[in-house]
């Protein structure tokens, strides 16, 4: 596998554009635009970009990009990258981020591996915020999804100055914590990307390890002993059908300050490939299912951003990893598991693995002392049905913790939206034997599905975030390759970062 990503150097600097020497100047062009904040910059929007805005080439609209030349004041002719950013009263800092990426993405197609770019500052994005997400955008545009091409013709972005005229403070904390979101989104990009038969569960759990002891995370990798012996009935029945061996992966942040009160529990879904076991899936796009892992190496990148930035609460996260396998020795329809907290669950299909980890996942990390509870998985087909590839869904209690977790997805720029969890819908789950069934066939399946995970949450506040449509971009967009998005890595992140915001005196 060649380098997948690579964080390119990014400072914030006072000179003039014109007065840059970087490969390529990247300017956001607001529709309508007439340039009035970047006087200097009207002769490179001269008659060819008016010309472009004529012939519908380039006007302005949302990541259309379009490329010009400008006279630097060296004298030489510079290279200018114009991308759309839209009304100008429309941009959100999520729009910028967007932006950036866009730039960053466009100029590897372009060979330019040193960008200087234009801040146009605008109202309701503070310089250290808008510092922040343009330097996250051009982060996540140096990944590279195609890992494998045995000769890659990869150009890295090199450094990106941000011109940012008479910025107010310092704003080197906003890039630093902007490059270790996009850096920490990407780790999970390339674990998520990694095919199944090189991620097995041992070798997830080992990276995972590394990448978190380096980030000074204390680390436990529970084998499958250590996961026998805690009776987690449900993680071990999904692993009976594969001849690789279980992993639960344990990172634990704990600052020296951290309030004792309260510990925020990160849980992720983490099958390296699944099958769907005996009740097999079709074929067709069954190669997707290696980023069944996408919620556990969120948790992954989010423990290593919390470590780096230094979030000021007891963070623990909790990766269960598996394959889903059909074999003479997997888990059958009808079968009955015993979890680790004692619930007993019928097995309806067998397809329905990705709560049976999380769940005794979820226990794990209450016995841990998890205070606060939020998993990610990519746990149903019918999340994706309800609200797409754009928009994870968003399932718990109480009602203001999930509203403390959608903002927090809000600013990371991983979109959520939230469905109920009404516990008349438990009824589907009805077992005639055990406690609970493990599916409640296709009606309201992902809500269900988040009704499975809650029996697990003894009560704590929980949210399950639902990432099955977004964890996997099927098409290229300007701003995105095809392949792993890196979702839930920075909404994590931004939770644990913001907890004076929700972690108050009695908790919640
Ligand atoms: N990993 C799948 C969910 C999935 C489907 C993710 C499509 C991404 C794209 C999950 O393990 C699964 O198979 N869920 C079943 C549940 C059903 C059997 C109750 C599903 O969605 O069909
Ligand atoms: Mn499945
Ligand atoms: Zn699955």
């Amino acid at each position: 596998m060649h380098t997948v990503h690579k964080s390119p150097r990014v400072f914030v600097s006072q000179r003039a554009p014109l007065d840059g020497d970087a490969d390529l100047l990247v300017l956001p062009i607001f529709e309508n635009d007439d340039l009035a904040d970047q006087p200097a910059m009207a002769p490179a929007a001269g008659d060819d970009v008016e010309a472009a805005r004529a012939r519908l080439e380039f006007r302005g609209r949302l990541y259309e990009v379009y490329q010009t030349t400008v006279a630097l004041a060296s004298g030489r002719t510079g290279r200018v990258l114009m991308v759309g950013a839209g009304p100008r009263a429309l941009l959100t800092d999520d729009r910028l981020r967007r932006v950036a990426a866009t730039a960053g993405l466009a100029a590897r197609q372009r060979r330019a591996p040193r960008l200087m770019v234009v801040h146009r500052a605008v109202a309701g994005i503070p310089d250290g915020r808008a510092a922040e997400v343009l330097t996250e955008g051009f982060t996540l545009a140096n990944f590279e999804g195609a890992s494998f091409k045995s000769s890659p013709e990869v150009l890295w972005l090199a450094s990106v100055e941000l011109c940012v005229p008479g910025a107010a403070g310092d704003l080197a904390a906003h890039v630093a914590r902007g490059l270790t979101m996009g850096e920490c989104s990407n780790i999970a990009r390339t674990m998520a990307n990694e095919p199944g038969n090189h991620l097995t569960p041992r070798l997830f759990a080992e990276r995972g390890a590394a990448l978190a002891t380096e980030a000074g995370l204390r680390v436990d990798v529970l084998d499958e002993t250590r996961i026998a012996a805690l009776n987690m009935g449900m993680l071990m029945g999904v692993t009976r059908g594969s001849h690789e061996p279980p992993r639960l992966l344990v990172l634990e942040h704990r600052p020296a300050a951290a309030p004792a009160h309260v510990t925020l529990g990160l849980i992720g879904k983490g099958i390296t490939f699944d099958t769907g076991g005996i009740s097999i899936k079709p074929a067709e796009n069954m190669d997707k299912m290696k980023d069944d892992m996408s919620g556990g190496a969120a948790v992954i990148g989010a423990m290593l951003a919390i470590a780096r930035i230094g979030a000021p609460i007891r963070c623990i996260g909790v990766v269960p990893m598996s394959e889903n396998m059909p074999d003479g020795l997997a888990i059958k329809p009808g079968d009955v598991l015993t979890s680790a907290e004692g619930k007993t669950v019928e097995i309806i299909n067998t397809d329905a693995e990705g709560r049976l980890v999380l769940g005794d996942a979820l226990w794990y990390a209450r016995q841990l002392g998890a205070t606060h509870l939020v998993d990610v998985a990519t746990l149903t087909g019918a999340c994706v049905v309800a609200l797409g590839k754009s928009t994870s869904g968003l399932f718990g209690t109480p009602p203001s913790w999930v509203d403390t977790v959608q903002a927090a997805s809000d600013r990371a720029g991983d979109r959520s939206w939230p469905l109920p969890v009404f516990e008349d819908y438990f009824d589907h789950l009805k077992s005639d034997i055990a406690d609970f069934t493990n599916s409640g066939g296709r009606p309201a399946g992902a809500i269900t599905g988040a009704l499975f995970v809650k029996e697990f949450s003894g009560g704590l506040p929980w949210v399950h975030m639902d990432i099955a449509g977004t964890a996997w971009a099927e098409e290229t967009r300007p701003y995105q390759p095809k392949g792993a998005t890196g979702v839930a890595v920075r909404t994590l992140a931004e939770l644990a970062l913001s907890a004076a915001e929700w972690a108050g005196e009695s908790g919640r």
